[in-house]
């Protein structure tokens, strides 16, 4: 849809997140690139935003921003739907105004997670907790607009801080920092998922651009799915980590907020991203605590 990169403008919300900042960084030299986040667009200001993508007219608007903190939207139900859901509307209908084409994030949080082959483009969303409520109301603009590409992805981890996390801080940099802390550290085997690089994902949503691939629903993901305490015996196994590790159950994590069991995303549609060990072993060498 965009193939003339070089020649278009591209603006990027939620440029400073823990995705949008490879976005930035990926999508830099290749168009006139429009950034902004919170302190300059707030996009749940419906007004703001219109204005804003009627005065920038970009070609393509790729959606980083979202209400992130799983648990927090357990309390905080309306922040949760104006972010990932009304501002979605209103962004598609100010994207539409222009003819802009839109790139949006959503999460295997949109499925129960009972699928015991996993999800691909098609399935259904089953959403279990608040958060995957939101996305997957948010989604259902993005699908609905001929110009939409909707890019489903999972357990994100990168070099920015996860800004909407409370901690700011991704799995693999709270295990290193957990190992330096505790004496033991325990992390739940019973939920599996695809641990995914951002700065993999954010050189896909390239590719797909500059690629011409239609708009519709990717699931863009590294490969293959693992437990949380497989990918921390990873991170102990890069970083020569000592200290002692125990795998329990999700039950035992005591988390308030119901999560899916097996969110496992399937790609179809695109090349399939590298393995996840490949990924995290590129970030650990690029980046440490
Ligand atoms: N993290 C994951 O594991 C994961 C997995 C699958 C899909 N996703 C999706 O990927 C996308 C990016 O996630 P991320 O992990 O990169 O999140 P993030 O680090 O929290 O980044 C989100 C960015 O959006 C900004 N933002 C928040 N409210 C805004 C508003 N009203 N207007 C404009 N900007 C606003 C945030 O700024 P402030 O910090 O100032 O609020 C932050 O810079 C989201 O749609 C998320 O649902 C994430």
């Amino acid at each position: 849809m965009i193939e003339q990169l070089a020649n278009s403008r591209i603006l990027i919300l939620g440029a400073r997140g823990m995705l949008g900042t490879d976005l930035a960084s990926e999508f830099s030299g290749t168009a006139e690139l429009f950034l902004l986040d919170k302190e300059e667009l707030d996009i749940t200001n419906e007004v703001a935003l219109k204005t804003q993508i009627t005065a920038l007219r970009p070609g393509l608007i790729i959606n980083a921003t979202g209400y992130t903190d799983v648990a927090g939207a357990e309390r905080n139900r309306e922040l949760a739907f104006n972010l990932n859901c009304e501002a979605v509307k209103h962004l598609v209908a100010a994207a539409s105004e222009v003819e802009a084409a839109v790139i949006h994030f959503s999460t295997e949080y949109v499925f129960n997670g009972q699928a015991e082959d996993g999800y691909d483009e098609a399935a259904a969303v089953s959403p279990l907790n608040v958060y995957g409520e939101s996305k997957a109301a948010g989604e259902s603009f993005i699908k609905s607009y001929q110009r939409g590409y909707l890019i489903r992805s999972s357990w994100l981890y990168g070099q920015a801080p996860q800004r909407g996390k409370p901690r700011g801080l991704n799995f693999v940099d709270t295990i290193i920092k957990l190992a330096s802390e505790q004496s033991l550290v325990k992390v739940v085997n019973d939920e599996w998922g695809k641990l995914t690089y951002t700065r993999d994902l954010a050189k896909a949503v390239k590719q797909l651009i500059s690629g011409g691939y239609a708009p519709g629903i990717y699931h863009l993901v590294n490969e293959t799915e693992a437990t949380w305490y497989e990918i921390a015996q990873a991170v102990y196994r890069l970083k020569n980590i000592t200290t002692p590790l125990a795998p329990i159950s999700s039950a035992e994590y005591a988390g308030e907020v119901k999560r899916p069991a097996r969110a496992v995303l399937i790609n179809t549609k695109f090349p399939r991203l590298r393995p996840w060990p490949r990924a995290l072993t590129d970030y650990l060498n690029i980046f440490t605590l």
